[in-house]
């Protein structure tokens, strides 16, 4: 049978989010009321950062660490947005709050450099202070996602050296990724695997790539990806388990003939790898005993962050 087509940020239907609320520069306002300017450095140059974050029994997952990246992509922009990680999280709460939500939240923070003076690139332009908007949406991932699994077309694009962009920084310019997007489309597939300057897999244009060879777990040096939080958890979750994990190079080679591949994200924790490049991976739909035991393992893991987290309130 043929694999259905997806995109790994799948969610269930919710009409509640054709009305939510959204945090725009100090006001939380009707989502039709949200707006920026169209001299906004974002909507101009894709000059912005952006976090995406989930809510868990009213706690945002892994805060801190969301906060570190986006902190430090911050500074590495020279974008000083005058306000500190517990300023983010009384944004994040009081917009969750404002749409009455505990469970099942994701947020797509965004920071700008602002709205500009002219039209024109240079950051000095941008005199207004940052825009800073938060999204919060009613978002289960769909549930056939999980019993499918995801189709990966190897493309062109590849992922740059960090001299260039880096692919570190989570910029609201993500046109390398939605042109790898677009190519594994035209390919047929659900999502692009994306490559290093060297060959070797590195990525997929959204999540981060692992696959299961011979009882170990393998990912990319992380040389040429996002540094994700999820890809970070799951590094650490095998290493407290005693399941071998290796990051290191390997080729599309390797990745054809993995036992298992999973991608992982905020949003779909890990997502089981169906096909690449038209190969099928694994012996049956979904994930595979080793996916799903990290599975099990992520989701005690925010189960216990969660908790902890909310100790220390
Ligand atoms: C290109 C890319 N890779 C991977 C990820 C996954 O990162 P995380 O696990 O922090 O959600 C993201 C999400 O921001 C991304 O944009």
């Amino acid at each position: 049978m043929n694999t259905p087509s997806h995109s790994t940020h799948d969610a269930q239907a919710d009409d509640r989010n054709e009305h939510i609320k959204i945090y725009v520069n100090g006001e939380i306002v009707p989502k039709h009321e949200a707006v920026v300017s169209v001299y906004d450095s974002g909507f101009m140059l894709g000059d912005g950062m952006w976090e995406g974050m989930r809510l868990y029994d009213g706690e945002w997952a892994f805060f801190e660490e969301h906060m570190d990246r986006l902190f430090s992509s911050l500074k590495a922009v020279s974008l000083d947005i005058g306000l500190g990680p517990e300023d983010i999280r009384d944004i994040l709460d009081r917009t969750a709050a404002a749409n009455g939500m505990t469970d099942d939240g994701h947020c797509r923070l965004m920071i700008t450099r602002g709205r500009k003076a002219k039209p024109f690139q240079h950051p000095g332009l941008s005199r207004f202070g940052p825009t800073i908007v938060a999204i919060v949406e009613h978002s289960k991932p769909a549930e056939s996602l999980q019993k499918a699994g995801i189709r990966l077309a190897s493309v062109p694009q590849v992922r740059g050296l960090p001299h260039s962009q880096d692919a570190k920084f989570n910029s609201h310019s993500k046109l390398n990724c939605v042109i790898a997007c677009l190519q594994a489309e035209q390919a047929g597939a659900d999502e692009a695997l994306m490559l290093d300057p060297h060959g070797f897999v590195n990525t997929t244009n959204a999540c981060n790539f692992f696959i299961v060879r011979r009882g170990e777990v393998w990912t990319s040096t992380g040389d040429y990806c996002m540094n994700g939080v999820t890809r970070q958890k799951v590094i650490d979750l095998c290493h407290e388990n005693a399941m071998p994990v290796r990051e290191k190079n390997f080729s599309l080679y390797e990745a054809y003939s993995a036992d298992e591949a999973f991608l992982t994200g905020t949003f779909g924790a890990q997502t089981p790898v169906a096909e690449i490049d038209g190969r099928k991976i694994g012996t049956e739909a979904g994930a595979g005993p080793v996916t799903k035991r990290i599975r099990a393992l992520y989701k005690a893991l925010i189960a216990e962050t969660v908790a902890r987290q909310k100790a220390a309130r």
